[in-house]
C-alpha cells in the first residue's frame, strides 16, 4: 500500500496544481521585460491552454523609471492583440487587462489603475533589491481608495530571503497580511529555482495559510517547461490548489 507521510516532499508538476485561471503573466507582447512578440505570446497562450488555463490577466509591469506604460495605450495593445488571436484560443479562453505596479515615490501619483477582473485587486511589487520605502503607506491608501492590495511574489524579495526565520517567518510580510494586504505566489518558486531562503518563505507563508492566490508571472514560453518538480509537502499542495481555486473567484 502506498502511504505518503504529511511532511514527505513529492514530486509535483503544474498540471497537479488545477490552475485554470492565471493571476500574473507578462504575455502582452512588446510592452515589457516579458513577450517580445505576439508569436511568442500565442506560444505561451496555446502552452497554457494546453494545461488547462482558460482565464488570463495580463499584468504587464508599469513604473515609471523601467515601463512607463499608461494605461490608455496598455488598452489599445491588449485589444488590438486579443483580436488577432487564434480563433481556437479565442473561443476557448477569457482574456483580462491589468497591470503590476512598481511601488515607488511616483506610484501615488500616477494615477491609473488597471486592476484585476473584480475591479478591486490590484498587483503592487518591490524592486527585488530593494524594499520600497512607499511600501506600507501605499497599502494603506489604496484601501483607503477602496481597492485591495496584493503583493506579487513575497517569496522573492532578497531582503527578505536575508530575514526569514523558519519558525517565525518574515515580521513585514506578517504586518502586510494583517493590515488587509493580499499576497501572490509564484509557480516558479515552488521549484526552489530562487534558492533555499526563498523556499523557505514560500513554506512558512503557505504552512501558515498567509497567500491568498498564484499565478504564473510567465514572461516567455520556455518558462513553462520549468513548472515542475516542486518541492513542497502533499499538506502544502493541498493549499497551492486552494489557491488556483481563489483565483477563479476573481472572474466571478
Ligand atoms: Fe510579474
Amino acid at each position: 500500500m502506498l502511504f505518503f507521510k504529511k511532511k514527505e516532499k513529492v514530486n509535483f508538476s503544474f498540471m497537479d496544481i488545477g490552475l485554470t485561471a492565471d493571476v500574473h503573466s507578462h504575455i502582452l507582447p512588446g510592452v515589457d521585460d516579458g513577450s517580445p512578440d505576439a508569436e511568442e505570446s500565442v506560444a505561451i497562450l496555446e502552452a497554457l491552454h494546453e494545461r488547462g488555463v482558460r482565464k488570463v490577466i495580463f499584468t504587464p509591469h508599469v513604473s515609471r523609471s523601467m515601463f512607463p506604460n499608461k494605461a490608455d495605450d496598455l488598452k489599445v495593445r491588449f485589444t488590438e492583440f486579443v483580436a488577432g488571436l487564434p480563433e481556437s484560443l479565442r473561443s476557448d479562453m477569457r482574456f483580462h487587462l491589468a497591470s503590476e505596479y512598481m511601488v515607488d515615490e511616483f506610484f501615488a501619483a500616477d494615477g491609473d489603475r488597471l486592476c484585476w477582473p473584480d475591479g478591486k485587486h490590484i498587483l503592487i511589487e518591490m524592486s527585488y533589491y530593494e524594499r520600497s520605502r512607499e511600501i506600507r503607506d501605499t497599502i494603506f491608501n489604496l484601501q483607503m481608495d477602496g481597492f485591495q492590495p496584493v503583493l506579487a511574489h513575497p517569496e522573492r524579495y532578497v531582503f527578505y530571503q536575508k530575514v526569514v526565520n523558519k519558525k517565525h517567518g518574515v515580521a513585514e510580510l506578517d504586518d502586510f497580511v494583517n493590515a488587509g494586504c493580499a499576497l501572490q505566489l509564484n509557480v516558479m518558486s515552488l521549484t526552489g529555482a530562487y534558492g533555499e531562503p526563498s523556499m523557505a518563505i514560500v513554506r512558512w507563508l503557505l504552512d501558515h495559510d498567509m497567500y491568498s492566490f498564484i499565478g504564473t508571472d510567465v514572461h516567455s514560453r520556455r518558462q513553462i517547461d520549468h513548472f515542475s518538480g516542486f518541492q513542497i509537502t502533499s499538506a502544502q499542495m493541498d493549499k497551492v490548489r486552494q489557491l488556483a481555486r481563489q483565483n477563479e473567484t476573481i472572474f466571478g
